[in-house]
């Protein structure tokens, strides 16, 4: 495995990606899921930005940087194999997840279908439209190995009806990828809305909109994108915006005012954006994201998952550490309990040793941790900057 890993390091050029990620050399640095450390690539871009913008203003910043956004759009275009037309950027993915979820008209009775492990904010707005529209939310339960339930899943649809199918690809808190293409293949027979929460897979896996067959997908800048904070973006796929799909609150980035009474719609996907925006920001998500292409995201995905794989191996010799990530494909997030230290021990312990984590607790994990009967987990989430010897000596270090 050492060897299949140190072969992905010469492919990857570890030497140089280290390099250029100035925060990975003094700490072990395993909380990409949280928010990831920049390339000096972004760093630069965003100060110099800031710096241009200290000069002259954003006005005149944003026209004379009018390349650098166009090449946002086709930069991102290029990393989820869709047109630019496709893309719009955000603030966040919470802020993408609110306008997509915005554009569908739901009405009392209306269904959303979603899973057990979706994302905390999503589950909360899933409740918000169901005390304003009276809708009803479904869950597709898992197979016990952890995988969604693929054929109870088209049972439901096909039972239901479901306006809105919601699945986030990569939970929060556990390492289960979620079969977003296998869902989308369901969703495109029954013709459903599909809106995937990808904000944890872009940037540590393949994403490709045509594979999963979504409506929108929505993503974050910060995390395995290695973007600034504050950043995101949006794809919506050309069905929905040729069936008129718009967010409930449009501003004049999205429509024309056409009349006095009457506004006509952006035919981009730019029509889910609002005018106002950081341009160091999206200026630093397109060096994030040029990065990621120029790394290629085959080449990372295979990278992460030999890494993960020797990780997840060695972390099984520990005694009495319990690997918490159900489901038959896991991910770069990796969560775990200890028999005789408490999250909060471990958390200290890895505190001493410069590793640098985050804990995942039972009130985002709502459905999914009662089942694994846990109130909390360590969230370790290494990436392609990390490398096997760091990961062995956290093997070692949670030897304690
Ligand atoms: C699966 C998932 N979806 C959505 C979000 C929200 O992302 P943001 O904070 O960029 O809105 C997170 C953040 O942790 C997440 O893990």
């Amino acid at each position: 495995m050492l060897t299949a890993i140190n072969q992905f390091h010469k492919r990857m050029d570890l030497n140089t990606i280290r390099k250029e990620t100035r925060g990975c050399t003094d700490k072990i640095f395993l909380n990409s899921a949280g928010s990831s450390l920049v390339s000096d690539a972004v760093f630069d871009q965003v100060i110099n930005i800031l710096t241009e913008e200290a000069q002259i203003g954003g006005y005149a910043l944003a026209y004379a940087n009018q390349q650098g956004v166009d090449e946002f759009y086709i930069e991102t275009a290029k990393l989820l194999n869709c047109a630019p037309e496709n893309i719009s950027f955000q603030n966040s993915a919470t802020d993408a997840y609110a306008k997509a979820i915005s554009s569908i008209e739901f009405k009392a009775g209306d269904v959303i279908l979603t899973t057990d492990d979706d994302y905390i904010s999503n589950q909360i707005s899933f409740l918000s439209l169901k005390k304003r529209f009276g809708i009803e939310i479904i869950r597709a339960g898992n197979l016990a190995n952890g995988d969604l339930d693929l054929v109870a899943f088209e049972e439901l649809v096909k039972q239901h009806q479901p306006k809105l199918v919601a699945l986030t690809h990569i939970p929060t808190s556990s390492g289960l990828v979620q079969a977003a293409a296998e869902v989308g293949a369901i969703c495109r027979k029954y013709n459903c809305w599909y809106l995937v929460d990808a904000c944890q897979s872009v940037g540590q896996l393949v994403v490709d909109v045509k594979e999963i067959g979504c409506d929108f997908l929505a993503a974050t800048g910060r995390k395995f994108l290695r973007g600034p904070r504050g950043t995101g973006f949006l794809f919506v796929a050309d069905r929905a915006l040729e069936a008129g799909l718009a967010p409930l609150v449009i501003d004049m980035i999205g429509g024309d005012w056409s009349s006095v009474d009457h506004y006509t719609l952006q035919p981009t996907a730019k029509r889910f954006e609002f005018w106002e925006s950081s341009l160091a920001g999206r200026l630093g998500l397109k060096e994030a994201v040029k990065y990621a292409n120029q790394l290629g995201m085959a080449n990372i995905e295979k990278y992460n998952t030999d890494l993960m794989s020797h990780f997840r191996n060695q972390l099984k010799t520990v005694k009495g550490l319990n690997l918490q990530d159900w489901g038959s494909k896991v991910s770069n997030i990796l969560t775990f309990t200890m028999d005789h230290h408490t999250t909060e021990e471990i958390a200290a312990h890895l505190r001493t040793h410069d590793v640098y984590f985050s804990i995942a607790f039972a009130g985002s994990a709502m459905i999914d941790f009662p089942k694994k009967n846990i109130e909390s987990a360590i969230r370790l989430s290494p990436h392609y900057f990390n490398t096997a010897e760091e990961l062995e000596k956290v093997v070692a270090i949670l030897d304690f």
